[in-house]
């Protein structure tokens, strides 16, 4: 049941308190919590010490005196060695079942922490205080924590809800432009399997234009709220990802091995919302093909997407890296690539099975 007093959502399981208040509610919902004396931990990466912590001591006295767990960030931290060291970080200095784990930064930050939460003492509590566009209408939300291994995304984790997620979009004034721009595309996911609505109001507002607004106009507060409120349904409706929840997985099949690849190859890896950027227009094709999306309609995304987002090239031995990579997506089974695709914007098929040769027309598509 999804409750909206004024720009605060709240879930009855997992609050989300959004909007320009949120951080105001975090010491009340910490006291609702009754902690033990075992003590609050704050997990930041250097950028979000820096930028956000101190925004947040100011509005939180009970998090003005926790120890902080740093990490450095990016998707290299996103591994088990780290979460090792954040393990033995929380033992030495006491930690115990009763303590509770705040990430405050982004996607990185709330699935690692999640993760570490999840396995310390077979689970303690944790709350995501997220602190960039995609983290906030997207990461933060819904339980899933994981690591990668190696350059493998999300390959080991743990279903672990957050007790509450607090959202400030002022946290997004010191967010750099391209990580802001990386958010977008998960709106857009957002957009294209949840609604359509949304979807139609985006193709209005290039993604150039919306970078530019501020945290506080009704547009950009429209888009989150809206991305938001789809991501928490669907996470509610299928928490486990048996069915419903691949729908947010749109984009990703190709985005995510795109992702890796540019993690292993280049210098200047693409960030996660760049690469489901270009894992969406392939999908769009594929939609085409397979699931009954009109030609216009594949078109409308690959021009809305490739106004928003620089183009990577995809050569051919680029392209069979990627096919072969597929085969780690949490979809595929039995050797088959299995695909989120579209019917029509709001109206998602999951589990759609594409074989190499339409894999490869989709990154020839995307390279057009
Ligand atoms: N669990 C899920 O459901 C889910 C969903 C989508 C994505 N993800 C994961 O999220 C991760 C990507 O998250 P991300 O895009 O937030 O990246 P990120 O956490 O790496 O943050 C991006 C960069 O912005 C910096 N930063 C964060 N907040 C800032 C602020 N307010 N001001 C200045 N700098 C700030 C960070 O230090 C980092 O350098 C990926 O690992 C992806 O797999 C998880």
């Amino acid at each position: 049941m999804i409750k909206v007093s004024s720009r605060i959502i709240t879930v009855d399981r997992t609050p989300v308190f959004m909007g320009q208040d949120a951080l105001l509610a975090v010491d009340k919902f910490l006291q609702s919590m009754h902690l033990g004396k075992e003590g609050i931990y704050i997990l930041a990466d250097k950028n979000t010490r820096q930028h956000c912590l101190p925004l947040l001591q100011k509005h939180s006295g009970l998090l003005a005196g926790a120890r902080v767990l740093d990490i450095d960030g990016g998707e290299d931290s996103k591994s088990l060695l780290t979460a090792e060291r954040l393990w033995n970080d929380l033992l030495v200095s006491g930690a115990g079942r009763e303590s509770l784990l705040v990430n405050l930064g982004g996607g990185v930050v709330s699935d690692l922490g999640g993760f570490v939460a999840a396995g310390y003492k077979r689970g303690i509590s944790y709350i995501n205080i997220p602190t960039t566009l995609l983290a906030q209408c997207d990461a933060a939300i819904g339980g899933k924590t994981s690591v990668n291994m190696g350059k493998l995304k999300n390959q080991v984790g743990f279903f672990h809800a957050a007790r509450a997620v607090f959202i400030h979009p002022g946290f997004l004034n010191t967010l750099p432009e391209d990580q802001l721009r990386s958010g977008f595309a998960e709106i857009i996911k957002s957009a294209l399997t949840g609604d359509a609505g949304l979807w139609h109001r985006l193709l209005k507002h290039p993604v150039n234009e919306l970078l530019v607004l501020p945290v506080d106009h009704p547009l950009r507060q429209d888009l989150l709220t809206g991305a938001i409120r789809f991501k928490i349904g669907v996470a509610m409706k299928d928490y486990r990802e048996k069915n419903l929840r691949k729908v947010l997985n749109f984009g990703h099949t190709i985005g995510h091995a795109l992702e890796t690849w540019s993690l292993m190859n280049s210098g200047r890896p693409l960030l996660h919302g760049e690469a489901v950027a270009a894992g969406m227009i392939c999908a769009a094709w594929l939609s085409q093909q397979k699931s009954g999306l009109s030609i216009a309609c594949a078109e409308e995304i690959k021009s809305y997407i490739s106004a928003g987002f620089t183009r990577y090239p995809i050569d051919q031995s680029c392209k069979s890296a990627l096919i072969d990579l597929m085969k780690y997506d949490k979809k595929s089974c039995n050797g088959l690539h299995r695909f989120t695709l579209l019917a029509g914007p709001g109206f998602p098929v999951i589990n759609v099975v594409c074989l190499e040769p339409e894999i490869s027309g989709a990154i020839d598509f995307y390279n057009r």
